[in-house]
């Protein structure tokens, strides 16, 4: 059986506030094979480590008298939005900020960490991996999966993400054929433009529907699909052009799991994870993204054990 990915969503997310570099460090220690950071950009041309480049949802910017006049309403990607973004603040100013935990009704616990945590660059993300390599004796290097967020957009202003994506991979050691890196976009323009630079494997994200994937299969070597679209039909279909299948997002709380696999009725309690994941390990995709990568792990492993041993023998 074919290795069955885990990449840590946006680090070990269910655990730590997202996007942190302890997000991220407990993530690698619970075992994940690829780490996740979303990438957006500061003023000054640094890439920074946050789902959208709106922060006010996972900072404390809002806090910041000093930022006050900064907060603005704009449309990306169609969206109108008000709030601080990240283009409007130097890496200097982004790191007198402190990192919060996005869904502090469904994941209290992790609340204690608000206040505590830097805003990484993607820089400092790749020298985590780095150095976390040196402790791993054999073992495959860690993998970095990241995330092109809203490139058009800041292309638009003058801060294209591509250059630099490649650029801090390639100083970090991880632009070689068989790196073990994923680079990924909901923007098709965004994964062409990229297959002309690199030869890393692309990813094209898809949320509502699986569309053209002959098409998709000429830029790219894989999907990273919702998981509503990953029947067992979709995940064939996307085999039969050769396309790796990577799944979204699997998370532990009641909120995020089908009915029955909830446990109580809460929320924010924790339901058949385990399970779900084995739904999905069924119909052969090749990863998923997890925000608790121990579960993760633990799972696929168990899956492993248990398909070789009763794998018929010739
Ligand atoms: O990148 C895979 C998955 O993370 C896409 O969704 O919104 O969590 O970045 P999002
Ligand atoms: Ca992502």
């Amino acid at each position: 059986m074919a290795s069955i990915l885990v990449i840590a969503h946006r680090g070990a997310s269910g655990e730590r506030p997202e996007h942190t570099i302890e997000s991220y460090r407990l993530a690698i220690a619970e075992g994940a094979d690829y780490i996740e950071p979303d990438l957006v950009m500061t003023r000054d041309g640094v890439l920074i480590a946050r789902h959208e480049n709106e922060i006010s949802g996972t900072t404390d910017v809002a806090q910041h008298a000093e930022f006050a006049a900064r907060r603005r309403t704009q449309t990306i990607d169609g969206e109108t939005m008000t709030g601080w973004f990240t283009e409007d603040f130097t890496l200097a100013e982004i790191k007198t900020l402190r990192a919060r935990e996005r869904l502090p009704e469904l994941r209290p616990q992790n609340c204690v960490f608000d206040g505590q945590f830097l805003i990484p660059t993607f820089d400092e993300i790749m020298q985590l991996a780095v150095e976390s390599n040196r402790g791993r004796g054999g073992a495959a290097r860690i993998g970095v999966y990241p995330e092109t967020k809203h490139p058009a957009h800041f292309t638009g202003i003058g801060l294209p993400l591509e250059q630099a994506v490649l650029d801090t991979l390639r100083r970090h050691g991880y632009d070689a054929a068989g790196s073990p890196v994923f680079i990924q976009s909901f923007d098709p323009r965004n994964l062409r433009e990229l297959r002309g630079q690199t030869k890393l494997p692309l990813i094209q994200l898809l949320e509502h529907e699986l569309g053209d994937l002959a098409e998709i299969a000429k830029y790219a070597d894989g999907v990273g699909i919702a998981k509503a679209l990953a029947t067992p039909s979709g995940v064939r279909a996307a085999h039969a052009v050769n396309l790796k299948v990577h799944v979204w997002t699997f998370r532990a709380e009641n909120e995020f799991l089908p009915d029955d696999l909830k446990i109580g009725a809460a929320p924010a309690a924790h339901g058949d994870l385990d399970g779900e994941i084995r739904r999905f390990l069924d119909r052969g995709i090749d990863g998923m993204f997890v925000d608790f990568p121990a579960v993760g792990v633990r799972v696929r492993d168990a899956y492993r054990v248990a398909h070789v041993s009763t794998a018929p023998t010739a």
